[in-house]
This record gives structure tokens, sequence and C-alpha cells, in this order.
């Protein structure tokens, strides 16, 4: 099981305040298994794990080789959960300077000008030996209308047809829901192959359907060892909920305490864009009726040269939740030096991951010296197995969590407030 560690959040609680609010998370618990709270409709991220669908996880990884022995490039059009889970997984586990092919890159998650230009006219360029690049598209969008993503995919799906012909049918993937939308009529129109986001999983919760699947496998990670990693944290978390109790309820006290965000850090810095996947499932579940704990997100030890002053010694209402690892995935140390001249001689023989431990250990008591509760997320290594537990756990974190705000975690109504401003000022 994923550890919690709540030592970090005693002096900002009593014994009594804790039992009491485990015991309210407890209730959140059962209401989420009994399926009675609001936006139940929307638990197809737990059924999925239940009942393991062998078949699919198959053809995603059979597809995902296939695209990976014949691309180039492949890009990812999505937008929130149509893209942030795959690219933290693939953040978090992949080697950040590996020459592997194919090179993935992510279009459609916002409307910059720039970026679409550049990234069209990188794949537009032949290779070193003067070939064509070869390239596919997933394009993914639940509702099959988001408006950045539909934008880049009218502009990628142009330049394929022009580029490949006929061809571009078997290199473009769409995923999307059953049916309805526009996107299912474009690939009726085409015969697109499709893969279905099912109807009772939401966008931040789908990252565990082809949405994230077929990206992760594209990029030669394990996507079954990832699966079965959520697949045994559901299950050990089924047979006894443990210590995720613990981090709701301390969550939920302090935000009745008047805290206003959780800063969600880590001293692994391939774990930022999971911070960020975290901060988007929590943002967009919790953020309504005027509650919610604003999810702010942390790479350490970078930001502690910038909003780690905030943190350390700014206004007093901060939490902050420290992911951590415990086994590194690389044992390089600190030489010796000849000089000496640069000082560091103390650390000769070191490894990077001790010196990176001691500086997140002297962070945690700073912080919490400097009156911000600590709540540490620990992970044994970081793979894909372990991986895949930490996505569960945070699901059902905000589940449970969410539903002792009393507010349903599934939906998000005010995104639509600024698409309906946009759509007026587009004409639309
Ligand atoms: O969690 C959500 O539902 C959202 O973040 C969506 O994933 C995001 O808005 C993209 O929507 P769609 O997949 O319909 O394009």
């Amino acid at each position: 099981m994923i550890d919690v560690d709540i030592d970090g959040t005693k002096e900002f609680m009593s014994d009594i305040e804790l039992e009491q609010s485990v015991l309210n998370a407890k209730k959140a618990f059962q209401k989420l298994k009994e399926g009675a709270g609001p936006g139940s409709e929307w638990l197809g991220w737990r059924r999925i794990l239940k009942a393991p669908n062998d078949a699919e996880l198959d053809k995603i990884e059979q597809h995902g080789a296939e695209i990976r022995k014949n691309a180039d490039i492949f890009i990812v059009c999505g937008i929130g959960g149509s893209y942030q889970g795959a690219r933290a997984i693939i953040d978090a586990l992949q080697k950040p300077f590996s020459e592997s092919k194919p090179e993935i890159y992510f279009a459609g998650h916002h409307l910059g000008a720039r970026y679409h230009e550049e990234l069209i006219d990188y794949i537009s360029r032949p290779k070193e030996d003067g070939s064509r690049k070869s390239v596919y598209l997933n394009v993914i969008s639940k509702s099959g209308s988001t408006l950045e993503t539909a934008i880049a995919f009218r502009m990628i799906r142009k330049w394929m047809h022009e580029v490949y012909g006929d061809e571009a049918k078997s290199r473009i993937i769409a995923t999307t829901g059953a049916e309805g939308g526009i996107l299912n009529k474009i690939i009726e129109e085409e015969a697109y192959s499709k893969y279905v986001i099912p109807d009772d999983v939401g966008g931040r919760f789908s990252v565990m359907t082809p949405v994230g699947l077929l990206p992760v496998a594209v990029s030669g990670l394990d996507i079954k060892t990832l699966f079965y990693g959520a697949v045994a944290e559901f299950e050990s978390r089924e047979k006894e909920a443990g210590n995720i109790l613990d981090y709701a309820a301390v969550r939920h006290h302090l935000h009745e305490k008047n805290i206003k965000l959780d800063v969600i850090s880590s001293f692994e810095p391939e774990l930022k864009e999971f911070c960020n996947w975290t901060q988007q499932l929590l943002g967009e579940s919790e953020g309504k009726e005027g509650k919610g704990l604003f999810p702010a997100v942390a790479s350490y030890s970078t930001d502690l040269h910038s909003i780690g002053q905030m943190i350390q010694q700014g206004r007093r209402n901060i939490m902050e939740t420290m992911i951590t690892v415990e086994k590194p995935v690389s044992d390089l140390k600190l030489t010796p030096s000849e000089s000496k001249t640069d000082g560091l001689d103390y650390l000769a023989g070191k490894s990077l991951h001790y010196i990176n431990k001691s500086a997140q250990d002297g962070t945690f008591q700073a912080h919490l010296e400097g009156g911000v509760p600590v709540v540490k997320i620990g992970l044994g290594k970081l793979n894909e197995q372990q991986l895949g537990r930490l996505i569960y756990f945070y699901e059902l974190l905000t589940g449970i969590y969410v539903y002792m705000l009393n507010v349903n975690p599934f939906n998000q109504p005010g995104v639509e407030n600024y698409k309906k401003a946009m759509y007026k000022l587009l004409g639309k």
C-alpha cells in the first residue's frame, strides 16, 4: 500500500479531532462504495479495476508496440484529463535523455499559436537521411468538442491527410465517448480507429482507460504492471481502507480550520508532472460551492529557491503534501576532488539520493517549524507498479475527501463559465 505519514500534522490537530475526522472519512468512503453520494453515475474508475478487461489491455499493448515500431513521432492531442495522466506517467518513468523512438509530443492542451505552428513545422522537416518522418496522432476527447483539442486536431489531421493521403486514416487514432459528439462524426466519416472512454469514467479519472494507457504503451512502458498496480491498491483499500482515511481526515480538518492551500510537492523532479496531475484531479473535483483547498504544486529543491520563501514565512494558511520515494533509481555518487577548492569534500562518497533526502528531511523540519502542517505520501520506488498504486490512491483520496466536503467530486460546472464567455467573444 502507499504509505501515509501524518506525524507532521500532529501539532495542528488533537487526537480527538483526528479520531472524529477519521470517522467522517470512513462514512464518506462507505458512501462512495455504496454509490450513495452525488455523482455516483461516475464511479467507473473503480469498476474498471474491480473487473479488469484483459482483452482490452492486450489490444492496447499490441497497438502501442506497433505504433512504437513504426512511428518517429507520436502526438497526443487532448487537454485536462485527456492528456495529463499520460504525461505524468511518461515523465515519471521514461529516461529523461533517452533517444528512444518515438518522440512523444502533446498538442491541443492550450491555444498557443507558436507552439502549434512550430510543432507542424518540426514534423514536416525531413529526417537527417532526407526521408519523411513517420507521424502518428492520437486525438483524445471524451466530449469530442473541446475547443483547444478540436483546433489542434483540425490542423494536424489536415497536415496528415496532405502528407500521407489515404494512409493518414491508419495513423490517426481517436479516443472518445461511445457515441455522440462531433469527434464521433469525424471518426465515422474518415474510418479512423477508435478507443472508447466508458460513459461512467470522467476525464480526470480516466488515466487507466485507453486515454492514458495507449500513449503510455507507445512510450514503451509496461501498461499491464501499471494497471495491475492500481488494481492491487484498489483491492487492498477495499479490504482495509487504512491510512488513506487519515490523509482525507487531515485535509478535511485543516480545510475547516481555514487552511486555504495544499502545496503538493516532491523532491523527485520526475514527479513534477504527476503533481500537476494531482492538481487537476483535486482542483476540478473539490473547488466548488466556495469550498476546497487550492492545490498548488512545487518541485523541489528547485522551488525552494522561489516559492519556498512563501511557504516558510508567508501567510499561514498553507498545508503541504510531500510525495517521497524511498529507493533511488540512480546510485550516482559525488566523487572526491583533488583540489578540494569547491568545499564539497564533506559530501564525497555520498549519493545524490542521500543528499536530496537530507534536503527533503531538512525542508520537512523547517516547514513544520514555520507553521506548515505536512503530510508525507511515500512510494517504495519509482516504477510502473508503484505509480499505478499511487494513481488509484489519489483517485480514491479525491472521492473520499470531496464527499467529506459534501460536494460532487465528478462534475466541473464552473469550467463552463469561461467557455460561454469565450464562445460569445468568438461569435459562436
Ligand atoms: O476532468 C475532466 O473532465 C476535464 O478535465 C476534461 O478531461 C477536459 O476538459 C477535456 O475534456 P474532453 O475530454 O471532453 O475534451
